[in-house]
């Protein structure tokens, strides 16, 4: 594997410079980020932040994956993932 990679789940992904973690995971085949609180499946949707369908947990903060760029080393969790 070559370039930067942050981890999905504890599984390395690549991505391209200025990426955001939705684009990454789906150039990986990972279209599904798990379920959320609710026991709802996250997604993709819309891409801009608004529909909050795409929630996972970088580096135990909650963010949308279609607006937070990809960063090496970056550890990316599903939320239902954490039990605390
Ligand atoms: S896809 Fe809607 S907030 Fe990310």
């Amino acid at each position: 594997m070559t370039g930067q990679t942050f981890y999905w789940m504890g599984t390395r992904i690549s991505f391209r410079a200025g990426e955001s973690l939705a684009a990454a995971l789906e150039a990986a085949g990972i279209r599904t980020f798990g379920l959320d609180t609710l026991g709802q499946e996250t997604r993709y949707f819309c891409g801009i932040g608004a529909c909050q369908c795409c929630l996972l947990r970088v580096d135990g903060v909650v963010r949308e994956a279609c607006i937070t760029q990809a960063r090496a080393g970056m550890r990316v969790e599903a939320l239902e993932d954490r039990h605390d």
